[in-house]
């Protein structure tokens, strides 16, 4: 019985939030506008935020109350996936609404944010509790927990105070140590929040579900029946306006070192004891520390970088990487990137564990593709893309995280009429028709999960730098490339070929997502 278990945190099942405010740092920024006040709007439509609850957005821009108001009102309505935007809902909402300008940089404005909070506090009834949230600049990380700090809106003494930040945790290994550093100055880890929201999406979470939950398929989730594993995270659009940013980030850091290597940790790790959130992590973390780290003469074998050059796509022309705004016309930053892993223990010993992910690829689809072992020894003809081959297709089971969100297993089946020939079928599952409601938006999720002081979902620092550890090796070796590499695919298709080679060299290709 859950009840008598004095490990589990009850506060998973009631869901109970206290009345707090959140305070989002960057409130001009796009994150902002496109989902971290569409979600707060979202859940104050299902009726999920608590009865004393308010939003104060800083940023340098001169703006009133009302201007603030009147620009998330846009944004929400520009924003606002899949549900009706309610002007009276609205009207309630926005009175919940408040700004205040003022620079990170300037210890004077942290003293003016702490009396507003207070001011707030006592008119929304909202105590003293507080969610911090920096959508800034990663370079502002450090001096906006200092700035807290210093002016005592980090102490806990009148209510919880947390502090959400966004990735990049650092731009490599030794940026992200100094971080913690500068975070821990002012923070007690138990305070700090990182998102990844990618763990937040209801496909990821369902992961641990669908391993957790269903006993006839974990006795298969090993080395014994598994053969590799493939993680695919394509977007088909290209840097759109985040050339500056995406210059200095790349694939590699954008989307591996975090996102997918979070993704594969979901995959692979152990069951925890209980659903609690140090119990999840410390499963997650381990994982994450089992993943074998190449050796620079190994990275290029297991590795692959990729850079889009300008093509046509059905018609239109699209520029290249490098012809994009606010990039070097030699950026030697990679769009692509794909790499080999192996987790080093006694359930994953020798699989591979390929994850690819890149821009301007032929569509959006992320998923990921566990293929089974062959049949030993193989009685019947199969019949795969109208070819008849001797051996059976092995079976696949692919967890669609989007933008389709399901999961799907392909087996053998006999071709119906005389002769025993097998053809490759699937049983498909499909959350919009089982479950007939809308999947939240990984940020709700995530928001409602700090207002409750559950962390299960963010990534905790000994994660951070077990995924830097894996991760910055394959950064030193890819950046003494030649800078006459790039481009080396085009936009529109599966990145470059080299991707292709490091499947084969074990004897694998790619799946089609
Ligand atoms: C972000 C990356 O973290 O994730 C973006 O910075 C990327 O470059 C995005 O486009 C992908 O998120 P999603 O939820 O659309 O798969």
């Amino acid at each position: 019985m859950p009840g008598d278990n004095p490990f589990l945190d009850p506060q998973r099942f009631e869901r109970r939030i206290e009345p707090c405010i959140i305070v989002i740092f960057g409130a001009n920024g796009d994150l902002t506008k496109r989902k971290l006040v569409p979600a707060l709007y979202r859940l104050a439509y299902e009726r999920r935020l608590p009865p004393g609850f308010a939003i104060v957005g800083v940023s340098r821009t001169k703006l009133s109350d009302d201007d603030f108001r009147g620009k998330m009102r846009e944004s929400v309505q520009e924003f606002l996936e899949n549900s009706p935007f309610d002007e009276t809902l609205w009207q309630e909402f926005a009175r919940g609404l408040y700004y205040e300008s003022g620079d990170i940089g300037d210890a004077a404005s942290f003293e003016v944010l702490g009396k507003r909070l207070d001011a707030i506090g006592t008119e929304r009834g909202t105590g003293g509790n507080v969610l911090f949230y920096l959508s800034t600049q990663p370079s502002q990380y450090a001096p906006a927990a200092a700035g807290l700090g210093k002016a005592g809106l980090s102490k806990q003494d009148k209510g919880w105070r947390r502090l959400i930040i966004e990735k990049p945790f650092g731009h490599d290994q030794q940026s992200a140590k100094a971080l913690e550093v500068a975070l821990h100055q002012h923070f007690e880890e138990q305070q700090l929040y990182r998102i990844d929201h990618y763990l937040g999406k209801e496909t990821v979470q369902n992961i641990l579900a669908f391993r957790f939950g269903n006993p006839i398929f974990e006795p298969l989730w090993n080395r014994n029946y598994i053969n590799h594993v493939q993680i695919t995270a394509a977007e088909s659009i290209g840097v759109e306006g985040r050339g500056a940013y995406y210059q200095e980030a790349g694939a590699l850091r954008d989307m591996i070192q975090n996102h997918l290597l979070q993704v594969m940790a979901t995959v692979t790790m152990e069951p925890s004891a209980v659903f609690e959130s140090s119990a999840v992590r410390d499963e997650r973390a381990k994982l994450l520390r089992s993943i074998r780290i190449w050796k620079p003469e190994e990275v290029m074998q297991n590795t692959v970088a990729g850079q889009y050059g300008p093509a046509s796509i059905g018609g239109t022309s699209v520029p290249g990487f490098r012809q994009e705004a606010n990039v070097s016309p030699t950026s030697m930053t990679d769009t692509f990137a794909a790499a080999t892993f192996f987790v080093e223990n006694w359930r994953w010993a020798d699989v591979p564990f390929y994850i690819r992910t890149g821009k301007r690829m032929p569509k959006r689809v992320t998923d990921i593709a566990i293929r089974f072992n062959s049949v030993p020894h193989s009685l019947f003809k199969t019949i795969t893309d109208g070819e008849q081959v001797e051996t059976a297709r092995p079976n696949v089971l692919v967890l669609r995280i989007q933008p389709e969100e399901g999961i799907s297993l392909r087996f053998s089946s006999k071709q119906p009429g005389a002769g025993m020939t097998l053809r490759p079928v699937s049983m498909d599952f499909n959350y919009g028709s089982s479950f007939g409601v809308r999947t939240p938006a990984a940020y709700e999720t995530l928001l409602l999960d700090a207002m409750l002081g559950d962390a299960t979902l963010y990534t905790r620092q000994d994660m951070v730098e077990a995924s830097w550890s894996v991760v910055q090796p394959i950064l030193n070796e890819w950046s003494a490339r030649k800078d006459d590499v790039f481009p080396n695919y085009d936009a529109g298709t599966w990145g470059p070929k080299t991707s292709d080679e490091m499947l084969a060299r074990r004897g694998h290709t790619w799946r089609v997502p």
